[in-house]
């Protein structure tokens, strides 16, 4: 689903990532771990073309990615991040409802699947309430059913349980991995957690030095 083959990237002199691969076969999980700053983010910017590579060459669903139209990319790939990044003064339902707006997908059929998605995230009934009303783990579910709404092939993560405590942390990777397998996902994580990685097992890599390693 996606394979970087000598990618580099540079910001100004900075390389962040220097004649880097990386590869996640479809309906694959993989674990992105490094220290803050060695790229993991700019990894997954590469991949929906907020950064571009200056070398080698970024493929997604067997096509380079600039055959790609930008549109047409992000529209198969389901976002998740550290913050949730929901619209404060907008509800449940209104904050998912943007987002499936943007793709195109409104009327019953779209409401029907949100509902479904969002009591399979546990949160029946919750959609005329506002974020700052929700929980961490509860903001991070919606956030989850606002990725899934265009139904993806593709959900990549960036550190989807880093503001969470250690319980919630578990129960929002644990759905994760559900879905993925449920939805036959191909998914990419960015953690930290060892813990919860040891838990949840897949596939794990490093970025560092300007590589992406695997193990
Ligand atoms: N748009 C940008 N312009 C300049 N430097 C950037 C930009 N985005 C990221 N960087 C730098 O590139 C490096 C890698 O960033 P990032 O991929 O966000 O790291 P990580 O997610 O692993 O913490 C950092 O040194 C960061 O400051
Ligand atoms: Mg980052």
């Amino acid at each position: 689903m996606i394979r970087l083959t000598g990618v580099t990237v540079r910001y100004g002199r900075r390389t962040v990532l220097d004649e880097a691969d990386f590869h996640l076969p479809e309906g694959g999980v993989a674990y992105v771990t490094g220290r803050s700053g060695a790229g993991k983010s700019t990894l997954i910017k590469l991949i929906t073309r907020e950064t571009s590579a200056v070398g080698g060459e970024v493929r997604v669903a067997g096509r380079p990615l600039d055959e790609w139209k930008k549109h047409h990319l992000r529209r198969r790939i389901g976002i998740l991040f550290q913050a949730y990044e929901l619209l404060e003064r907008k509800t449940v339902r209104e904050n998912i409802a943007l987002a499936a707006q943007v793709r195109g997908l409104y009327g019953a059929d779209t409401e029907r699947h949100m509902r479904r998605l969002l009591a399979r995230v546990g949160l029946e009934g919750r959609e005329r309430e506002y974020p700052g009303e929700l929980s961490g783990g509860e903001q991070q579910r919606v956030a989850v059913v606002r990725a899934l709404m265009g139904q993806p092939k593709l959900v990549l993560a960036d550190e989807p349980t880093g503001n969470l405590d250690g319980e919630t942390a578990g129960e929002v990777m644990g759905l994760l991995h559900e879905l993925q397998r449920e939805e036959g996902l191909t998914m990419l994580i960015v953690s930290h957690d060892r813990e919860l990685m040891a838990r949840f097992p897949a596939a794990c890599w490093e970025v560092a030095d300007g590589k992406v390693r695997s193990g």
